[in-house]
């Protein structure tokens, strides 16, 4: 299948998707009952995997949304990242991060540690995928739902320049 300028093909069925968030809706149940915990979504990518999570959660929760906004800083180091959009006072509460895709890890430990500077009561990320590039610098979640190669993959809330988002299973790029 041709998205833009590259061939992409099947990689992980919407069965196995639906099969495997439900298993995780399923343990976070168990592990979070009676503590109210709070998600706090990555936008963009994780869009389509939390609405799909969240209707297995049936304990008592809630969600937000947040986003990394790059802008050009004043100064001449570059890009910087700003957290935006946390309205949830998120002291002393159970936090779940939910990430589309944990690549090099870099945009996880970033969210990790200015999460942390609010005091969370607890602090878990639940990821759709994540590449074997952070999982050899040993970087490990609570909920990881697919361990992956370092491919480039679209679908299901993941883009390649904005396309293929709307995707209901996972595709990876094929290398001509
Ligand atoms: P990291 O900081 O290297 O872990 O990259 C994190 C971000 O890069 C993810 O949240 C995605 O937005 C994007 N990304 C990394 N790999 C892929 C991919 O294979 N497909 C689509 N987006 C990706
Ligand atoms: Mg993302």
């Amino acid at each position: 299948m041709l998205v833009k300028d590259r061939n992409f093909k099947i990689f992980i069925h919407e069965s196995q998707i639906q099969n495997r968030i439900a298993q995780l809706g399923k343990q976070i149940c168990a592990d979070y009952a009676d503590k109210n915990p709070l998600f706090i979504v990555i936008l963009n990518g994780a869009f389509i995997f939390a609405a799909d999570l969240i209707r297995h959660i049936d304990i008592d929760s809630e969600i937000t949304f947040v986003k990394y906004s790059s802008y050009e800083g004043m100064e001449s180091t570059g890009v910087v990242d700003e957290l935006i959009g946390l309205d949830a006072d998120i002291r002393e509460r159970h936090i779940i991060i939910v990430e589309d895709i944990v690549d090099s890890g870099m945009t996880m430990r970033e969210m990790l540690d200015d999460l942390k500077k609010y005091s969370p009561a607890s602090l878990e990320v639940v990821t759709l995928l994540q590449k074997e590039k952070s999982i050899a610098i040993g970087q490990k979640f609570r909920y990881t739902a697919f361990q992956i190669s370092n491919e480039f993959v679209i679908g299901y809330g993941l883009d390649y320049d904005q396309k293929g988002r709307n995707l209901k299973d996972i595709y990876i790029v094929e290398n001509e």
